[in-house]
């Protein structure tokens, strides 16, 4: 008998005439992908049950719990959506270091601090909050403040030392 003679399955297959029943293994790929994603998914959960039963929530609230304080904090003053706060914005973003003198900030309410800063005029001083200056990043720090609410804020810091 001829190797291949009969109806061998390659020969078979060659003839087969359904193109949809050949496009089948391609319209499988992304399935198998996520058969497997999930297999592995569900490996490793199993592995991580296995090594600790208590890492769940608790551990994984305590890691993004920085990054949603954050976020809240910088999004406060911009959802108000009325009149700009100055104090509160000076509370959120500014009085880390002002309130304490921390990195050498001019102290809230110092007015010897703030005298000569005054002088020097409120525009000098809205440049400096916006852009940072030495030890101060722009907008202290919280790009996520709009100009005019760092602006309000260098208001309240100015109505302080008066
Ligand atoms: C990381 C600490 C820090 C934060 C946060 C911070 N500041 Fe400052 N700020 C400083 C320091 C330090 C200086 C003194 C800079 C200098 O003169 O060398 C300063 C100085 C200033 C001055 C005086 C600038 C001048 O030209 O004399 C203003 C006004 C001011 N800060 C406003 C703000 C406002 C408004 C915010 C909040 C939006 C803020 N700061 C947040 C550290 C900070």
């Amino acid at each position: 008998m001829r190797p291949g003679g009969g109806r061998s399955g390659s020969r078979y297959n060659r003839g087969f005439p359904n193109p949809d029943i050949r496009k089948l293994p391609i319209m499988n790929r992304p399935s198998r992908l996520v058969l497997s994603v999930s297999l592995v998914l569900a490996v490793a959960m199993l592995a991580a049950c296995n090594k600790k039963e208590a890492v769940p929530e608790e551990e994984t609230a305590k890691l993004i719990q920085p990054v949603a304080r954050v976020e809240t904090a910088a999004a406060a003053p911009a959802a108000a959506g009325g009149p700009i706060d100055g104090k509160k914005i000076y509370e959120t973003a500014c009085a880390a270091c002002h309130a304490t003198g921390a990195a050498g900030a001019p102290k809230a309410g110092d007015k010897g601090a703030w005298g000569p800063r005054i002088a020097a005029g409120k525009e000098s001083l809205y440049k400096s909050a916006l852009g940072g200056k030495n030890a101060m990043p722009a907008k202290g720090g919280n790009p996520s403040l709009s100009d005019d609410e760092v602006k309000a804020a260098v208001d309240h810091l100015i109505s302080l030392a008066k």
